[in-house]
């Protein structure tokens, strides 16, 4: 496994590997690697080879008054994980290789990310479109993997990479969770004494969809009431939102129709966590994918 620190090289890398006509594959991550970042991995390894796994906590993300300083970072442990893994690639740069003096570009898709987690962390979406957007640049991935954890980060960058033409196929894979259903994240490394179990109120809100759902509730204020029912009910939870919307626009819809996310943000203790189901119409019912 190589560790590239420098664009210049990385970038020498993807032009070599596109002369040899392999299919490299890119999994962008910001480090303190779990078990979701590793099966991104693992799905990138079953479909291309080279796979470069990105390791840049990126500030143009984080809010002024969000945890940029404190985001867990454990180097060491993620290259451990990733050697384990027989990663060909870990590109991660400096800041400076990022975001060097001068710096004055972005990008940003309208219109998709004004609602829900932007509401929330006005700009978020712009840090993270126009990193990725650099990465893609610097990496020149046939394909890349994002999680459907980030439902709204993955459909934003899905729209960029067709409004912009971009070469890379974007991937979107399952949501890896905790035994007791708590969607695996860096931020639950901040989860202190009864705030982990509380955390598992989030995904028991979908659940709690879900089951309404299997009962044949097609009513989004219904479902919505439902799960915000099992968050205001956890004390130590604090709901950011609680929506059922369409899968393609992100508006919120009044019925379930053909595919949509239930999503759900809430603070628990001073973290922030968010999770999400995917809701598909089959037929006459509805698959919920949690
Ligand atoms: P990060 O939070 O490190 O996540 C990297 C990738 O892992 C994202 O695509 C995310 O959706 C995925 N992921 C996180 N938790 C997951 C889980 N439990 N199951 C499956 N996949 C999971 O998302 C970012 O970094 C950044 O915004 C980034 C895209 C790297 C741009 O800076």
């Amino acid at each position: 496994m190589e560790i590239i620190r420098t664009t210049a090289w990385m970038k020498q890398i993807a032009r070599d590997a596109r002369v040899k006509e392999r299919i490299l594959g890119l999994v962008p991550t910001m480090g303190a690697l779990h078990e979701g970042h590793l099966s991104l991995v693992r799905e990138a390894q079953k479909q291309c080879s080279p796979v470069v796994v990105s390791i840049f906590v990126n500030p143009a993300q984080f809010g002024p008054n969000e945890d940029f300083k404190k985001y867990p970072r454990t180097f060491d442990a993620d290259l451990a994980a990733l050697e384990d893994l027989r990663v060909d690639y870990v590109f991660a740069p400096p800041p400076e290789e990022i975001y060097p003096p001068g710096f004055r570009t972005a990008v940003a898709v309208e219109g998709l990310g004004d609602v829900l987690e932007e509401r929330v962390r006005p700009g978020h979406f712009r840090g993270v479109t126009t990193v990725v957007l650099k990465l893609f640049e610097i990496a020149q991935p046939r394909s890349a993997f994002f999680g459907r954890k980030d439902a709204q980060q993955a459909r934003i960058i899905r729209q960029m990479a067709v409004d912009l033409n971009l070469d890379a196929e974007i991937v979107v894979c399952p949501i890896v969770r905790e035994a007791d259903g708590l969607a695996l994240s860096s931020r639950n490394a901040y989860l202190k004494g009864a705030e982990r179990q509380a955390a598992t109120a989030l995904y028991r809100s979908l659940d709690a969809a879900r089951d309404e759902i299997a009962k044949g509730e097609r009513d989004a204020a219904h479902l919505i009431a439902t799960m915000r029912g099992v968050l205001d009910a956890e004390p130590g939870v604090a709901l950011d939102y609680a929506e059922i919307i369409d899968g393609d626009t992100f508006e919120p819809v009044v019925s379930l129709r053909k595919t949509c996310y239930a999503l759900v943000a809430a603070r628990v203790g001073a973290t922030r966590l968010i999770d999400n189901a995917l809701i598909e119409q089959q037929g006459d019912s509805f698959r919920v994918n949690v």
